[in-house]
């Protein structure tokens, strides 16, 4: 087997169970990498440190698949760590027949994601060492959860950086264009082709559901960057007498419009609208709401962008407090991997100041629990929510 000794420094890093190692950290190689073979991990003096698979050729060069030296990396190892995530997600309990079964790092399988939609699934693999176990990952799944089909979805940055040559089809099975799923009393139909991420933002399934704590009888709330509709059908189904949803994609709003009549819910005015534009105009023409969830995507690709994508936080928190009612409450998220809850709370506090609305913090939130994430990789809690009363 290859093996790689890293820089010395490194090693404290690697065994307190930190599963990366970036190109620039690798000393030596015990002969030239192949892209996506198994390598023993050593510090500078030898001294065996993890298991993980390699790609020469990107910035994360070594994912750690295992820190313990009797745990050999095989086909045995991939099944028994894809069984584990499945009997987590058996015992919680989930209130939905979708749900996330393995979120890559926080699984321990690096580059895997698999969504079940019902009795379908969604797998994605973002990195060129999972992708050589797509075999025995597809075997398992179909071995545990007997889907009746399963479409991979194609990640194109991370294909385009780690190199991998996939297309978005079934790969087993039948499936087919739209499925509708539950989630806690509400049905929702998953175009998977068409529809982003793999079909459906689960990751919001435990903060869809609380909104409804904060939505009164006869309310007026706005559900901005609304996807499906998932706060805006969550906010009418709480009592809100009128709920403004926008979004920019077509595809998503006309899905959300489905969704409404699907659950018999009323009172939802879908716009196509750039988000941040929309929120301008309805503040110059004087509109005030008494509940806004802001959820926009990832704006930081990479820590480059974080400066920029601050500036985006930050007029969203201003437009949303502007537009929030006194006594209302106003939720900003972010799914941003380099933006930390901090980095939120820094920006809301600025936006508090600016435009002169004193704000309590009611709660925070983070992605729902069957998205585990690492503790040495604070990132990997990628969802952050921030929810206040605007006083
Ligand atoms: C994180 S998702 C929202 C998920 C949603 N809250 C749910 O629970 O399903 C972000 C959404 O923002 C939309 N979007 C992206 N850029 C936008 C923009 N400039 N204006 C409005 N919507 C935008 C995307 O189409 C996507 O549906």
């Amino acid at each position: 087997m290859l093996q790689i000794r890293v820089k010395p420094g490194i090693e404290d890093r690697i065994r307190g169970y930190f599963p990366w190692i970036y190109k620039p950290e690798i000393a030596s190689y015990s002969r030239k990498p192949k892209k996506g073979e198994i390598v023993t991990v050593r510090d500078y003096g030898g001294k065996f440190l993890g298991y993980g698979y390699i790609n020469p050729e990107v910035s994360i060069a070594v994912r750690i698949l295992s820190f313990d030296k009797e745990e050999k990396i095989n086909d045995d190892l991939i099944r028994k760590r894809i069984r584990d995530a499945y009997n987590y997600r058996m015992r919680l309990n989930i209130e939905s027949n979708a749900m996330r079964i393995i979120h890559s790092e926080g699984d321990l399988l690096p580059g895997l994601v698999v969504d079940k939609y019902d009795d379908y699934l969604v797998v994605e693999f973002t990195t060129y060492g999972m992708n050589m176990f797509r075999d025995v990952i597809l075997d398992a799944l179909v071995d545990l959860l007997k889907p009746k089909g399963i479409y991979e979805k194609v990640n194109d940055f991370a294909n385009r950086i780690e190199g991998i040559e996939a297309e978005e089809r079934v790969l087993y099975g039948e499936v087919p264009e739209e499925i509708i799923i539950w989630e806690h009393d509400l049905k929702y139909k998953v175009n998977i082709p068409e529809g982003q991420k793999t079909g459906f933002f689960l990751d919001q399934r435990n903060t869809r559901k609380l909104i409804r704590n904060f939505v009164e009888e006869g309310d007026r709330c706005l559900d901005v960057f609304c996807h499906t509709g998932g706060f805006a059908l969550n906010m009418i189904k709480a009592g809100a007498k009128e709920v403004i949803a926008i979004d920019i994609s077509e595809q998503a709003l006309r899905v959300g419009k489905e969704n409404a009549e699907l659950n018999g819910l009323n009172g939802i005015t879908w716009v196509k609208e750039n988000a941040f534009d929309f929120l301008k105009s309805l503040y110059k023409q004087g509109e005030m709401f008494d509940v806004i969830v802001i959820d926009p995507p990832s704006f930081a690709k990479n820590r480059a962008s974080v400066p920029n994508a601050l500036r985006g936080y930050k007029e969203l928190c201003v437009r949303g407090l502007k537009l929030t009612k006194p006594g209302g409450y106003l939720v900003i998220f972010s799914c941003s991997f380099h933006i930390t809850e901090n980095h939120l709370m820094e920006v809301l506090t600025e936006a508090s100041y600016d435009v002169r609305r004193q704000v309590r913090v009611v709660a925070k939130t983070f992605q729902d629990l069957d998205h585990p994430w690492i503790l040495q990789m604070p990132n990997t809690l990628y969802l952050k929510g921030i929810w206040v009363e605007v006083i």
